[in-house]
């Protein structure tokens, strides 16, 4: 059976190239040196992450100091947001965010909030899933310390407009002579389609990961701006400037400094490509299968992302049939996708239950030809019909594709 992978937003094979990158750091034969030790092979794996730090900066047009290596976009969401809070909680103690981050933003938001005294502003989304730049502006208080959106949805693919968001704290620093709040971005699912130069964010502090730029699992960057102190999660050796202690993952770094070279250079070029598969496939599916709804702005989302609600049938059940097809694809962020409660992310468009349980989301790579998704809606139909014909649940028609 030839197998589609539609889950590139959960995890992206890795590129040959970034293994062939790695390899060398990874085998064990003559490069193992422990990154911390004085001796030659100490030295030669503390320049090797040095250089791949530098690459990085590069194309973030950052200083190398700048750059933490972490074990993944989780811990440096977590770095960000409770490092910088608790480091700041003598300046003010109001957070803001939004109701659609990845749960790697909103439990150690929430975690705050309700252990240790903090105040948390949840900023709504349009219907759409976009976030107003003036909402955020609206509700920065004299005690905001901190404010994370993230760049991409990770459900939805939605596009937020940081760069604005950025924009907007900066002159409010400026007008209130205010060093804060600081402004953190969640860039693990923009990083392999969208310009990560600082200069035009106007972010402080940003977070992205190996796993979704077909580079090496368990491995992460925080991009911290000099100057910005924050309380570590971790304490030992001292590694990363005491920010983040632990020996390096070597092979990881360099992975991961491969891959975000690799995929910054090939985005104009796989983008526009990945958009003309992905309009085809929204178009024919809402074309084809009646009573389906596309979720997220049509065209401020990401080039491989498509999420559509089935209604009146379970996204899981739909999954498991698919899977049976060699169609893997996700009811949401694979790191819930374990939990049967609806995703915040529908529920924050302001549609019911019924809805958030019917939806799919399909994310196309570098791998995805347009035999793939003709594959997908020739079995596609046929399978959602079955599975209406025994479902009992009747979803309302105004939430049906409005065109
Ligand atoms: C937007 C976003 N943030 C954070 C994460 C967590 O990253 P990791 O799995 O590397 O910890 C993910 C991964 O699903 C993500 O999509």
């Amino acid at each position: 059976m030839n197998h589609i992978y539609l889950d590139h937003a959960a995890a992206t094979p890795l590129n040959p190239q970034v293994f062939e990158a790695m390899r060398y750091f990874f085998d064990g034969k003559e490069f193992y040196g422990n990154p911390s030790s004085f001796h030659t092979p100490g030295k030669e794996a503390k320049d090797v992450i040095e250089k791949s730090r530098k690459n990085i900066a590069e194309i973030l047009n950052c200083r190398p100091d700048e750059i933490i290596f972490t074990s993944g976009g989780t811990e440096s969401d977590n770095l960000a947001i409770l490092g910088v809070a608790r480091a700041l909680k003598d300046k003010g103690n109001h957070l803001i965010t939004s109701t659609i981050e990845h749960h790697a933003v909103l439990e150690p938001m929430i975690f705050l909030e309700k252990k240790e005294g903090y105040k948390l502003t949840r900023i709504s989304v349009t219907e759409d899933g976009i976030i107003d730049p003036e909402e955020v502006l609206k509700a920065i208080e004299p005690d905001t310390i901190f404010v994370s959106i993230m760049m991409a949805n990770n459900e939805i693919g939605t596009i937020q407009p940081i760069a604005e968001i950025g924009n907007l704290i900066q002159k409010y620093r400026l007008e209130n002579h205010s060093e804060f709040p600081l402004f953190h971005t969640d860039a693990c699912q923009a990083s392999g389609f969208l310009d990560l130069d600082i200069s035009k964010l106007h972010v402080d502090l940003l977070t992205f990961n190996g796993s979704k730029i077909y580079g090496p699992k368990g491995i992460g960057v925080l991009y911290i701006k000099r100057g910005i102190k924050l309380q570590p999660l971790l304490f030992g050796g001292g590694q990363e400037k005491g920010i983040r202690a632990g020996t390096e993952f070597v092979a990881g770094i360099v992975g991961l400094a491969k891959a975000l070279e690799l995929v910054q250079k090939e985005k104009v070029k796989e983008n526009e490509r990945l958009i003309i598969l992905r309009d085809y496939f929204i178009t024919e599916i809402l074309k084809r299968i009646p009573k389906t709804r596309l979720n997220g702005d049509k065209t401020k989302r990401l080039p491989n992302n498509v999420h559509i609600s089935f209604l009146d049938i379970e996204g899981e059940a739909l999954l498991l049939y698919l899977d049976a097809e060699g169609i893997y694809v996700s009811t949401g962020s694979a790191c819930t996708s374990t939990s049967l409660e609806p995703s915040h992310v529908i529920l924050a468009l302001g549609l019911p239950r019924e809805v958030a349980h019917g939806s799919l989301r399909f994310s196309l790579g570098k791998g995805t030809t347009k035999e793939d998704i003709d594959t997908v809606l020739e079995v596609l139909p046929g399978v959602v019909k079955k599975l209406r014909s025994i479902s009992p649940v009747r979803v309302e028609e105004k939430y049906w594709n409005r065109g």
